[in-house]
């Protein structure tokens, strides 16, 4: 079983993301740790214990970071259009749930749980990435200390989805990316280079909610508003499943295809929050800014069939 650390900012896709965790048989999710971005951070938090208590999920969650690492910026591309007012497709989560939170902020969850079970924990980090950099500042060492590192943000080949070089995650905190993507530790991303091509069409929701499995009526009503979205801005019929492929890899690392190389995270500017990976071989950037941070991982291509086939099986508890 490995051990998991979700840190997340639900979100819609966030939701299928946490329940696929919480179902899936490999996987001892020990804690949800959440941060601003598809919402404010108060409104993150109560939606994870809102998605807690409906489908009995008895992990910790501890509440994190509001604002961004290093110069506390505030987001100026609210995701209520893509996501709903509430984070969770205005299906009316009520303002308060009463599910007592872990007393210590995210960033302390973090690096408690990683010293109590050194080289076990994988942070599956699909939010801003301000709660691991606020864990690596406080605490450099439990970089060798994490199992892995997987994170769902980024943009590499292709355009960003909140401007044309930035995706969502890493455009609301390029600091505490670059942070993440430069330690010494092993880092996996998905970025929408996939995530953008793991697309679940309406009928497909339907089809799945309709074998009556416990928690996806509430999983399809609050996927509705996300599928509008996509249907009006994006022109698809269907939903993009960018945070579950972070989440899936954990049990089935052959559906995608990776890429090595230093990746770092433009700060300021006009592509502020792209992020780029130097080539493993080839050509050398001595002295440069990519000359030096360990390689990393970046997922540049995917079986998508495969991946919503293992989504299905685990939702619908059919493994
Ligand atoms: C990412 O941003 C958020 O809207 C989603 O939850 C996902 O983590 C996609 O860019
Ligand atoms: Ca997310």
């Amino acid at each position: 079983m490995q051990k998991v650390i979700f840190d997340t900012d639900p979100g819609v896709d966030d939701a299928m993301a946490l329940l696929f965790l919480h179902r899936h048989p490999d996987i001892d999710l020990i804690g949800v740790t959440t941060v601003f971005g598809n919402a404010p951070i108060e409104t993150t938090t109560r939606n994870a214990q809102f998605l807690h208590r409906k489908w009995d999920i008895a992990a910790p969650i501890a509440s994190g970071a509001g604002r961004a690492f290093h110069d506390g910026r505030a987001d100026d591309h609210p995701a209520s259009i893509v996501h709903g007012e509430d984070g969770l497709g205005n299906i009316g989560v009520p303002a308060t749930v009463d599910l007592p939170l872990d007393p210590r902020p995210a960033f302390q969850y973090i690096i408690d749980m990683v010293r109590a079970h050194p080289g076990e924990v994988t942070l599956v980090a699909v939010g801003r990435m301000t709660n691991l950099a606020l864990a690596l500042q406080a605490d450099p060492d439990i970089a060798g200390l994490v199992r892995q590192v997987v994170v769902m943000g980024g943009a590499f080949d292709v355009n960003g989805n909140v401007t044309p070089a930035a995706e969502a995650n890493i455009y609301g905190d390029p600091e505490a990316a670059d942070v993440v993507f430069t330690a010494s530790w092993k880092v996996t991303i998905f970025g929408l280079d996939v995530t953008m091509k793991t697309i679940m069409s309406s009928d497909y929701l339907a089809e799945m909610t309709a074998s009556g499995a416990p928690g996806l009526q509430l999983l399809s009503d609050l996927s509705q508003h996300y599928i509008g979205f996509y249907r009006q801005r994006v022109g698809l019929d269907g939903m993009a499943l960018h945070d579950s492929c972070a989440c899936i890899y954990l049990v089935a690392p052959e559906l995608f295809e990776y890429r090595s190389g230093p990746v770092r995270v433009v700060c300021g500017g006009l592509a502020d929050g792209k992020t780029i990976q130097a080539p493993e071989s080839g050509r050398r950037f001595e002295g440069s800014a990519w000359d030096g941070p360990p390689s990393q991982f970046v997922a540049v291509a995917v079986s998508p069939d495969k991946v919503l086939d293992i989504l299905r099986a685990t939702l619908v508890g059919s493994h």
